[in-house]
């Protein structure tokens, strides 16, 4: 065959293989034009999945008559006029291929009233066949149809799945448009019955509301409210408590200038920022809006423009992850609902005294949706604590077993009760141990319960690490050093590095080809089955150490030594030592899970406990 250039409506099929893969497709180019086109009200019909009917109607700009031909011609758009356009787009669509592909592989029409025009006007598109203009009756604004999708592409039109699973595939789609768009009013319906409602959001609340009708009815009161401004950038939103992560990663909208992508520099600060809180193979949820200036990014990598490419990688990275890793430090015990299996409330907000200016992160209030409190009308709870020297729990968990006097620095009320207007702390006063394995406590909305082992491990993790970040970590002397047989592999990791570990306070030597000796421990580990914690951090060195930078695994392995460092369950403990774990949970950052992102603690209000018992029925 000798080279002939394409005919337009193949070029126009082409062009539609890139983008137009299923129903939701369509939609998505059709209402990303009628937000372009500044519509406050978009509806969207849709029949048998889509494969018979897409129909679009908005309220927007409208395009005039003259321009209606060009509407559909392949590279013609409104949005862009120049190069200099394209680096700084703001607008959903530019590349002017969406009708043009669109009306290529179905019967296409378009009904139109300019603003500023008073008469509405209709095209249609068939088989790729442009018909004559016609007057028509429309308020202003634009409706779009779109009938037998792929009628004339066979292979595309095989591989259109249910209609169920086709509409599904839509409702997704117009959650994510709606989420970045929360002043639009958004209307679903499917074989003539509505199905979604998305009502415009005029406030802070409102906007939580409309992301409760697409992240469930839970999200708002499991979630903490991110919204931190530094170097021209912009991050705004919510992100789930770890304590309510999932098996995929189904409920992660990030979206940038309004428009929602996957990107892999995002994907990894929001990992790195959730790593230290959220247990291996879970996902966290989140909605997070970055604005930066267009200029600083690029959206021309991708047909589908599902994907960009950010210039500053690198800041963009750090700005991610700081705001975020910031914010989940908040996920202290006593500030932030610990969302277990049953039902559990929640204990309120506390000040983010610590936290840089312009930043806030504040515990999303709770369902259910009629009784979110306004903004700023949260329970204030003092944390008269943190200002107060703290009992040193981890003295108390020495090596002696039996149950030492808390530091003098801290008293236990006598019999429990609060001091005498005082407040009492967000985690209340310790009542009793259950079963050697949790804390009970009353506090003011109610009973509190502990699961004191992972609470302690997070503290003591905690602990490691700021200990290392101002290099103060205390280490003790062992009596006689220990020596421990390892496998060749472990000895050689731990020559390898011994420097690192002994920052950690972690002093020991390789002696001989399968052997160490150590010779310090960190203090805050006294009592620690030395040689098995000795085993498990070179085990994890020798398993990952070559392949893996030590400052990755880091966290890992203080971890591994705070879970060693801990109180076992098990262990039989006093009223004193138990408020002074609630304490120190109440003062750790992230003390609200466990070092795998498990909660410590739960909170049963006594409105819960009369449910319970029938109580005021
Ligand atoms: N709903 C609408 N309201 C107003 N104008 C529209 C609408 N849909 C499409 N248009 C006009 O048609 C042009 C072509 O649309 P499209 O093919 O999606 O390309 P692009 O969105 O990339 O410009 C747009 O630039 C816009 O001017
Ligand atoms: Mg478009």
């Amino acid at each position: 065959m000798p080279i002939r250039p394409l005919p337009p409506e193949l070029i126009n099929q082409i062009a539609a293989g890139e983008v137009i893969e299923r129903p939701a497709s369509v939609v998505k180019e059709l209402v990303e034009n009628s937000i372009d086109a500044g519509a406050r009200r978009i509806e969207v019909d849709i029949e048998q999945g889509g494969s018979r009917l897409i129909r679009v109607r908005d309220d927007g700009g409208g395009i005039p008559r003259d321009e209606l031909a060009l509407a559909v011609a392949s590279h013609a758009t409104s949005k862009i006029g120049s190069f200099d356009d394209l680096e700084r787009v703001a607008s959903m669509g530019f590349r002017g291929e969406a009708l043009a592909s669109v009306s290529s592989v179905a019967r296409f029409a378009l009904t139109s009233r300019s603003t500023g025009e008073d008469a509405a006007w209709r095209i249609e598109v068939d088989g790729g066949r442009l018909q004559e203009a016609r007057p028509a009756q429309h308020p202003p604004g634009t409706t779009i149809e779109v009938r037998d999708l792929f009628y004339n592409v066979p292979a595309r039109r095989k591989f259109l799945r249910a209609e169920r699973t086709e509409f599904a595939h839509i409702d997704d789609l117009l959650k994510s448009l709606a989420l970045a768009r929360e002043g639009v009013d958004i209307r679903l319906s499917h074989n003539g019955k509505p199905v979604r409602l998305l009502k415009p959001a005029r406030d802070e609340h409102a906007a939580l509301a409309r992301v409760a009708e697409v992240l469930g009815p839970e999200f708002p009161g499991q979630s903490l409210r991110v919204d931190h401004e530094a170097a021209g950038l912009r991050l705004s939103g919510w992100v789930g408590l770890p304590t309510a992560s999932r098996s995929q990663a189904d409920q992660q909208y990030f979206y940038v200038n309004g428009r929602l992508v996957r990107d892999r520099i995002v994907a990894h600060a929001v990992r790195q920022a959730y790593a230290d809180v959220l247990f291996h193979g879970r996902h966290p949820v989140f909605v997070l809006f970055l604005t930066l200036d267009p200029v600083g990014v690029d959206v021309n990598v991708h047909p589908a423009k599902s994907e960009v490419r950010f210039r500053e990688q690198r800041l963009i990275h750090d700005f991610l992850f700081r705001t975020l890793h910031e914010a989940l430090a908040q996920t202290r015990a006593g500030v932030a609902a610990a969302a277990g299996e049953g039902s559990v409330a929640m204990v309120g907000t506390v000040g983010s005294g610590f936290v840089q200016p312009g930043f806030t992160a504040t515990q999303s209030s709770a369902p259910p949706m009629a009784a979110w409190p306004q903004a700023g009308s949260q329970s204030r709870l003092t944390l008269g604590v943190r200002d107060e020297p703290l009992a040193g729990y981890a003295t108390l968990f020495g090596s002696t077993a039996s149950a030492p006097r808390p530091s003098t620095s801290w008293t236990p009320p006598a019999d429990n009760e609060p001091e005498s207007g005082g407040d009492v702390p967000p985690l209340g006063y310790a009542i009793a141990q259950l079963k050697n394995i949790y804390v009970l406590a009353e506090n003011e909305h109610g009973m509190v319960l502990v699961d004191m082992h992972a609470a302690h491990e997070r503290i003591t993790y905690e602990k490691l690490k700021n200990g290392r970040v101002t290099a103060n970590l205390r280490s003790q002397m062992l009596l006689v050093p220990l020596s421990i047989a390892v496998s060749a592999r472990e000895a050689a990791a731990a020559e390898e590095h011994a420097d690192a570990l002994g920052e950690w306070g972690l002093e020991l030597s390789r002696s001989g080809p399968s052997g160490v000796v150590v010779r310090r421990i960190p203090s805050l580990l006294e009592g620690a089955d030395v040689a098995q914690l000795t085993r498990d951090v070179l085990g994890e060195l020798a398993q990952h150490g070559s392949s893996r930078r030590l400052e990755e695994l880091e966290n890992e392995l203080l971890s591994t030594m705070a879970c060693h460092g801990s109180v076992r369950a098990g262990r039989r403990l006093g009223i004193p030592e138990m408020n002074a774990l609630l304490r120190e949970m109440e003062a750790t950052e992230r003390s609200g899970q466990c070092n795998h992102g498990r909660p410590t603690w739960v909170q049963l209000s006594l409105g819960e406990l009369d449910r319970l018992f029938l109580r005021g029925r």
